[in-house]
């Protein structure tokens, strides 16, 4: 099925790792020109050769989602290097686990600062271009733990999750005039660094609150982005999408 997405513009944050860089990938097999964004400079760069291996177009660039001037600057050379974006896909994140009383205000301030303010600043950085061609789409990464109770104690995390559904509902009603679609993904758990990167015995437990009885692949992930960044998804806007092998239904 062709998606009509050839042509187009997109700028991936955290396209380092896991679902951002498949996202990185699966926008070029779709024909979309894209700029693997990531503050490991080193890792949006093997993104972007990823991409260019397979016949797509790619700009690799370093940015720090927390720090508001790399953020403009980043936005600013993504538009100059094909003259607009199209599409975002805020991707950048972290995960720390552990217990309400252990969670420092430093860990809880570097969570919000990545997941939650960084989204935030990115949207806020793309919107008047996106408004002035009255087009564009965005997809944020949220996922299972800010919509229901997580397995694992991160209290950090899935408040800033929660945070990202709430502006991606928010900023979808102030966008849908200017022609603005506005989404999100709640992945459950993916085989990811993040995931993978935990103890042993901490992934059996969330792979047993799995229906479908695994983890989702970062390509099942991206798929469902690539769906929603494109206009087979046009009256889809505030949305968060379940992507979670039935571990939670609404
Ligand atoms: N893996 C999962 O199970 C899962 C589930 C639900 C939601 N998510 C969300 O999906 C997104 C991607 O996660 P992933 O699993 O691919 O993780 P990942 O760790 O593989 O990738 C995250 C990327 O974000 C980058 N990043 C971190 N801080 C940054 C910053 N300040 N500025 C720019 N880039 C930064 C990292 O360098 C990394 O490449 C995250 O928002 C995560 O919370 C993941």
């Amino acid at each position: 099925m062709d998606l009509g997405l050839h042509g187009r513009v997109a700028l991936v944050t955290g396209a380092g790792g896991g679902i951002g860089q498949a996202t990185a990938r699966s926008l070029a097999g779709e024909g979309v020109a894209v700029v693997a964004a990531d503050i490991r400079a080193e890792f949006a760069d093997a993104t972007a050769r990823m991409v260019r291996d397979m016949g797509g177009e790619a700009l690799a660039l370093p940015v720090d989602v927390t720090d508001e001037a790399s953020v403009r600057d980043a936005v600013a050379t993504a538009e100059g290097w094909r003259g607009l974006i199209d599409i975002v896909v805020n991707a950048a994140g972290i995960y720390r686990v552990g217990p309400f009383a252990e969670v420092t205000f430093a860990s809880w301030d570097l969570v919000h600062d990545i997941n939650l303010r960084g989204t935030f600043a990115v949207c806020q950085a793309v919107l008047p271009g996106m408004i002035s061609r009255h087009r564009g789409s965005i997809v944020n990464l949220a996922s299972i733990s800010g919509r229901t109770k997580a397995t694992l104690a991160a209290p950090s995390y899935v408040a800033s999750k929660a945070g990202v559904i709430g502006l991606t509902m928010s900023l979808a009603m102030q966008s849908a005039p200017h022609g603005v679609r506005v989404n999100a993904v709640a992945p459950g758990p993916t085989e990811t660094e993040m995931i993978l990167g935990l103890e042993p015995e901490m992934v059996e437990s969330l792979v047993r609150t799995i229906p479908i009885g695994r983890l989702a692949t970062t390509d099942e992930v991206a798929s469902a982005i690539v769906f929603l960044v494109s206009d087979r998804s046009g009256s889809t806007t505030g949305e968060t999408l379940n992507i979670n092998g039935g571990a939670f239904m609404i």
